[in-house]
Formats: structure tokens, C-alpha cells, sequence
């Protein structure tokens, strides 16, 4: 049986290889590495309990650091396991600096990459997951694309033809599997919402923290939720970004810790729209029905844009006071709720047959 070893480490890996691993497991001689970039139970075990995804085999625990030294943790603990474990292939997910200490450790060894969500691009370097995405399609021998427009990026960069398969997005699945266990969770009552009455909000991306953007982000918000119950979690480096700065949210915006995988799904089923910068969560409120307002100038999910589900609403104080009261008036809410989404289920399936095809099992 051929071995692969599968790197994870933060919030969205966990949740869009959750239905990769038990397919590898019935297949392969799998290993799991979590390198701990995410370490505490919000941010990463609640994930394991919610998803019923087994214990890693190593955990390489390097903690928060900043992007060298984090990454450097990574590549020096990962290269003895790969070195005695000797796999077929390695695969990594998405964006991360866990991502990229997967890809550039394994290839350095002459390890077979493969990169699940290859070829997302926003085009904007100077945001840490584009420049994390663009070494680790380099350096891979597999480019698992989730939809043409990030195939198309893959061939304008020249990367070969034969190395790439499309084959939808496996956020999607994990969604279509959970969202019937999503329906028990009380996090409306907990955070007392009522189904429909309120926005949900998610904000952490690095380049919507900095002292440029986050107190025009904060001003906007403060202002909607005189008109908006808004529900927040609150990602750690949000935490500590509004602390640091200074800056208040207005006591209508409710706030709370980070929700497990569970209850954020239910959270969002049931909101009048969602506000968020995070990457996962725009796939994950199309299948679910909720209109995403995103609150950047740019994004990698772009076919969900074109089809009209999600529309980008800026990070200015200026854009989001105009565009969002604009998206939340009945009618444009009706047609981005009404849009049909271009879900396409089974990706991770096709994932694990172009790995089986890859390492020749
Ligand atoms: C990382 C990814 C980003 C992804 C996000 C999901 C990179 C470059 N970015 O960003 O693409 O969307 O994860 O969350 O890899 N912290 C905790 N508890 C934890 C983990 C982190 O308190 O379990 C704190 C750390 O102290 C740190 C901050 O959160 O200050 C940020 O964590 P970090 O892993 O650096 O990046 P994310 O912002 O989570």
C-alpha cells in the first residue's frame, strides 16, 4: 500500500481535508502531520471533535511566531518525519504557511507535492496566503483546481497542462456531510438570535487588521449595527488588533470567542447575509443559501462573484457604508439569495483518485 502523508495546521485546512481523510485512510497508508499553527481548542480541536477526524501522528507544535520563524519551525521538524517515513506523495491544502512548509519541505526532498485549491489567485503579493499559493504551485507535481478561473491561472503561469486537474472545491462537501449535524447546535440561543434577523460577521485576514484599515472596517461596522443585530466571532489576531489599536465595537455588535465548525455553519444558514473576508466561508454560505457581502476588493472565489451569489463590498469605511446598506435593501438581496450557486459536489473523491493515478496505487 503506498503511503501519503497529509500536512495541516490551521483552521481551514482541517475543515476542507476533513472529507479527503477518511477516503486516503481506506486507501493509502495515510499519515497526518498538524504542525500547530493553530493550537488552541476554538481555533483547531474543536474542529477534530466536530469533524470526527482521528489524531494527528506528529504534531510539530510551533505555535504563533512570526512568518519566518513560524515557517522555519515547520520545514526544520517536518524534514526528519518525511526523512523516515519516506511517503509516495505529500498533500497540502490552500494558503497557509503550514501549506508552504508542506510543499517546500517535501519537494526539497524530491517528495511529490500535491496542492489541493491550487491556482486561487487575488493577484495582491502583498497579502501572505497569495505568495504561500503561488511557491507551493511551483513547486507541486498535482494542482487539484477548484474551478476553471483557477485553472486558467495555473496555465497563464505556465504550469503544465498534464499536472492539473479541476475538480471542484472539497469545502463543499464537508458543508453538503454537516450541515444535517449543523441543525442541533444552540448557538442561536446561546448568542440569542433569532433565524433571519441578523448579519454574520467574520473578519481576520492580515491586510484588513492593519492600523490603515481596520478603524475605517470598525467605524462602518459600528455604524450598521444601528440598523443590523450583528453576530461577530472573533478570530484571535481580530482580538488583539482591536486592542492594540484602541478601538471599540459598539455594544450591538455581539461579540464572542471563535465558533467550532458546527455551530459557525448554523450561524450562517440562518443569517440575513454574511460579512467576511474569510476565504472558506464564501464557498461555504453559497451552499448553504446566505448572501456573502465580502469585505475586500478582491477574491480567489471569484466563479461565486460571476454567478452572482457573493459580491465584494470593499474594506474602506466609504465602500462599506455605501455598498453594504446598498446589497442589504430587499430587492438585491432577494436576486444575490435567488442566484443559483455552481456547487459542485464529489471533489474530494476526484482528489483521491487523481493521488491514487499520481503515485500509481
Ligand atoms: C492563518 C492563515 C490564513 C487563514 C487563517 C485562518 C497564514 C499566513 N494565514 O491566519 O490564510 O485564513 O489562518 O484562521 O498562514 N492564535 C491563537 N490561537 C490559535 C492560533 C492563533 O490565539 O489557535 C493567534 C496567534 O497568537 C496569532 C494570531 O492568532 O497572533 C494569528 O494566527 P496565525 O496562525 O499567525 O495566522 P491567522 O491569522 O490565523
Amino acid at each position: 500500500m503506498k503511503k501519503i502523508l497529509t500536512m495541516m495546521g490551521t483552521r481551514p485546512e482541517i475543515i476542507k481535508l476533513s472529507p479527503l481523510i477518511p477516503l486516503l485512510r481506506e486507501r493509502f497508508a495515510h499519515v497526518l502531520v498538524h504542525s500547530g499553527q493553530h493550537y488552541s481548542q476554538e481555533m483547531d480541536a474543536v474542529f477534530f471533535e466536530d469533524l470526527g477526524l482521528p489524531q494527528p501522528n506528529y504534531s510539530l507544535n510551533v505555535g504563533s511566531a512570526s512568518h519566518g520563524e513560524q515557517t522555519a519551525r515547520m520545514l526544520s521538524r517536518l524534514e526528519p518525519i518525511l526523512l523516515a517515513e519516506k511517503p509516495a506523495a505529500v498533500l497540502v491544502q490552500g494558503d497557509t504557511n503550514t501549506t508552504m512548509a508542506g510543499g517546500l519541505g517535501a519537494a526539497k526532498l524530491g517528495i511529490p507535492v500535491v496542492h489541493l485549491e491550487a491556482g486561487g489567485r487575488s493577484f495582491n503579493r502583498a497579502m501572505p496566503e497569495e505568495l504561500n499559493r503561488v511557491i507551493v504551485d511551483h513547486l507541486s507535481a498535482l494542482l487539484l483546481a477548484a474551478d476553471e478561473i483557477a485553472e486558467r491561472n495555473l496555465r497563464a503561469e505556465g504550469l503544465p497542462s498534464a499536472a492539473i486537474r479541476t475538480i471542484g472545491s472539497s469545502a463543499i462537501d464537508a458543508v453538503l456531510r454537516n450541515r444535517e449535524f449543523a441543525e442541533r447546535s444552540k448557538v442561536l440561543e446561546t448568542l440569542d438570535l433569532d433565524a433571519g434577523r441578523y448579519l454574520a460577521l467574520t473578519l481576520h485576514r492580515a491586510e484588513n487588521t492593519t492600523p490603515d484599515v481596520l478603524p475605517g472596517m470598525v467605524r462602518a461596522l459600528n455604524e450598521l449595527a444601528n440598523d443590523h443585530v450583528i453576530a461577530f466571532p472573533l478570530h484571535p489576531r481580530t482580538a488583539a488588533a482591536l486592542a492594540q489599536q484602541g478601538l471599540s465595537l459598539s455594544a450591538r455588535i455581539r461579540t464572542c470567542e471563535p465558533l467550532g465548525y458546527l455551530d459557525m455553519l448554523k450561524l450562517v444558514a440562518n443569517a440575513r447575509a454574511l460579512l467576511t473576508d474569510s476565504g472558506g466561508l464564501q464557498e461555504e454560505a453559497a451552499v448553504l443559501g446566505t448572501p456573502g457581502l465580502i469585505i475586500r476588493n478582491e477574491t480567489e472565489w471569484r466563479y461565486l462573484v460571476d454567478a452572482g451569489v457573493n459580491v465584494l463590498v470593499g474594506n474602506s469605511y466609504d465602500d462599506m457604508i455605501t455598498n453594504v446598506r446598498t446589497w442589504l435593501q430587499p430587492e438585491p438581496l432577494a436576486r444575490l439569495r435567488n442566484a443559483v450557486a455552481p456547487i459542485r459536489p464529489g471533489a474530494s473523491e476526484r482528489a483521491v483518485a487523481a493521488i491514487a493515478e499520481l503515485v500509481g496505487s
